[in-house]
């Protein structure tokens, strides 16, 4: 039966009519009213489990009692007063609780912004003044953002470069170790680190001095391009090469930071300490703030004004976003990350022998990913596949995504349950089943795009 969207779809067809397209990924049309924990309820009443947590953004789950509290009585307090020109209490508690919470025994300091993309900006320029080097490094299929600076860090669909040109100069990009689609068939993990690394020396011999370079921007797994896991040897090597020229490592931990893999930030998961962490996202559960960590002597060679916003680090976003890191603690959301992921990750894999079309399942914590393709050999990626499951899935109670035109997004909010997952996980065989079946007419195809 399907699902009674009256509601939804008059107001997705008002909304057709106004917002740029630029700015609308188009899956199905949901119109969210409220959320709570891992459950979203749409215009029309219709409950469903949450595996996207709205793009990541959303780790203590949708309205959490302890941050709608922290937001409430900020707001009550005070909503900005620009700690560009004056200092506010919360901002000082939370530069505080991410030092604590950061990687890297080292003195540190922070910049805040509104969201991720402006965050890896004001690293490039902090990378650059810091360093007094010019060059970045960042990787092929890395998606960063939608600002000038991260758009020309990111490379992963051509819409997004379409026509924006000139993007930043003297930005470089390298394979990111991928160990499913690997560069050359017959590669295992260690060839993929060697292939990898060899790209980056030999840039390094051919046209890109490695004294020239400033940083390179690292995802501890590769987010948009499909949750791409990186083998352990290669990001010790990337940290190696880095020490040998000066290099600064970033860790860019937009979407895999706050506890999504099991740990504070993905890149805790390789035994490797960055200079710089870049947060957005997740950080203030769903408020508009992003923030830079890093080495406190990178962040002392500039002067104001070279990066400030009115409202960045304003006090109801910095009171959610301490806020957050209490609640990820004290209600173990790591922990219960890392056991409902394991368990999600092991019956995904048992799925895997039952569907020809699931190439791979992978991913660390509750970041996972289900790679679908047309062929197993020539892991040809299976779009229709993805769109059409999403699709079902959302038929039965279940938000689902796909990104990288192939691979199921599973990533919701930490504080899901065994249960929920459990019955998520079974929405998904559904899924799986009646697109095995031929049953999910190509007329869906029209609504979910994904990207
Ligand atoms: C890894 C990564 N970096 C940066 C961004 C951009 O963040 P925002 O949309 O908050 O600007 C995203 C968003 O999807 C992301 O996944």
């Amino acid at each position: 039966m399907a699902l009674n969207i009256p509601k939804c779809l008059e107001l997705v067809n008002i909304d057709k009519g106004m917002t740029s397209p630029a700015a609308k990924v188009p899956y199905y049309p949901l119109v969210v009213d409220r959320g709570k924990g891992a459950t979203v309820i749409d215009v029309d009443g219709n409950h469903y489990i949450d595996l996207l947590s709205s793009a990541g953004a959303v780790n203590t789950g949708h309205c959490h009692p302890r941050i709608v509290d922290a937001i409430k009585k900020q707001t009550e307090n005070l909503i900005l007063y620009t700690p560009v020109y004056m200092y506010h209490e919360p901002l000082i508690q939370l530069s505080q609780k991410l030092f604590d919470i950061t990687p890297g025994e080292y003195r540190k300091r922070v910049f805040y912004g509104l969201c991720g993309s402006d965050a890896n900006d004001g690293t490039i320029k902090m990378a650059r003044t810091a360093t007094k080097r010019k060059k970045i490094i960042s990787f092929y299929r890395a998606y960063h953002g939608s600002t000038y600076g991260a758009l020309s860090l990111s490379a992963v669909s051509l819409p997004m470069h379409r026509g924006l040109g000139p993007l930043l100069p003297e930005i470089h990009h390298i394979p990111y170790p991928d160990v499913y689609r690997t560069p050359y068939s017959g590669m295992d993990e260690d060839d993929v680190t060697k292939y990898c690394v060899e790209r980056i020396n030999e840039l390094f011999k051919t046209c890109v001095p490695a004294e020239e370079v400033a940083a390179i921007f690292f995802e501890p797994i590769q987010g948009d391009a499909g949750l791409i896991v990186p083998p352990k040897s290669y990001v010790k090597a990337l940290r190696q090469i880095c020490d040998t020229y000066n290099i600064l490592f970033v860790s860019e931990e937009v979407q895999q930071g706050f506890g999504r893999t099991g740990k504070w930030f993905g890149i805790e998961n390789f035994d490797v300490v960055p200079d710089v962490v870049v947060m957005g996202k997740a950080i203030a559960s769903g408020m508009p703030l992003g923030a830079v960590v890093a080495k406190a002597e990178l962040m002392e060679q500039w002067e104001a004004p070279a990066h400030l916003f009115t409202a960045a680090g304003n006090p109801v976003c910095c009171a959610a976003a301490c806020a957050t890191v209490d609640v990820i603690r004290d209600e173990k959301l790591r922990e219960n990350a890392t056991a409902i992921g394991a368990y999600a990750l092991a019956r995904l894999k048992e799925m895997q022998n039952r569907f020809e079309f699931i190439g791979d399942v992978r991913g660390i914590g509750l970041s996972i990913g289900v790679d679908l393709v047309k062929d197993r050999e020539t892991k040809e990626r299976n779009t229709e596949a993805a769109a059409k499951i999403c699709y079902q899935a959302w038929q039965k109670g279940l938000l689902l995504s796909f990104f990288s035109g192939s691979v199921l997004r599973i990533q919701p909010p930490l504080v899901i349950s065994k249960d929920q997952m459990e019955s998520a996980l079974s929405k998904i065989e559904e899924a799986f089943e009646d697109y095995e079946s031929g049953i999910i007419p190509d007329s869906v195809l029209e609504t979910v795009k994904g990207w």
